[in-house]
């Protein structure tokens, strides 16, 4: 199983690189990183487990994120008394609002042990493609929270990081039309 120490961090340049594609039909080895961050993700939100072994919660991890550079993401996460549980190959942002949101509280990552205060703006809405574990593709549509994690785990396959979008001069800025998540 994966823990904390498996997480590359934001010193590593490899988690700054730009992702490839992950080839499709899913391999073996794409199979089984998924599984292996799901796991994790799962892990982290047992209290139990996540004391035993030292995890941090989180709601999604990319696979940048545990030293694979392909484009694959896990979240896993209630809201709205949805379950919001994908394990991704090749996600692509196809649409998006122009309305933005953000986290009033702000965002944290696996791979940043520093808290980053500050408005991360994100689309309000967005449409997700990409292929399931079995390489069959499909459609997601996603607001608010939900949206905006995606975005997070998105951005990793990209070499961004949640604090790239924090205004420097004033963290604390968001638009007037951009609604606040809390
Ligand atoms: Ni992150």
């Amino acid at each position: 199983m994966l823990t904390m120490k498996d997480i590359v961090r934001d010193d590593q340049a490899s988690l700054r690189e730009k992702s490839i594609d992950a080839t499709l039909p899913p391999t073996k080895q794409t199979k089984e990183a998924l599984d292996k961050m799901m796991e994790f993700i799962i892990n982290g939100q047992d209290e139990d487990i996540a004391e035993k072994y030292n995890l941090r919660a989180g709601v999604g991890v990319a696979a940048p994120q545990i030293g694979i550079n392909e484009r694959l993401i896990v979240v896993h996460f209630d809201y709205e008394d949805k379950l919001y549980s994908y394990k991704l190959i090749n996600p692509k942002i196809i649409s998006h609002s122009v309305e933005l949101t953000y986290l009033a509280n702000g965002e944290g990552c696996l791979s940043v042990d520093e808290d980053y205060e500050g408005y991360v703006l994100r689309y309000a809405r967005i449409t997700v493609k990409a292929f399931n574990e079995n390489g069959e593709p499909l459609k997601i549509r996603l607001k608010g929270y939900p949206a905006v994690v995606f975005q997070h785990e998105i951005d990793h396959l990209n070499g961004i990081l949640f604090y790239d979008h924090i205004n420097e001069v004033n963290p604390f800025m968001a638009p007037e039309s951009a609604k606040a998540i809390e």
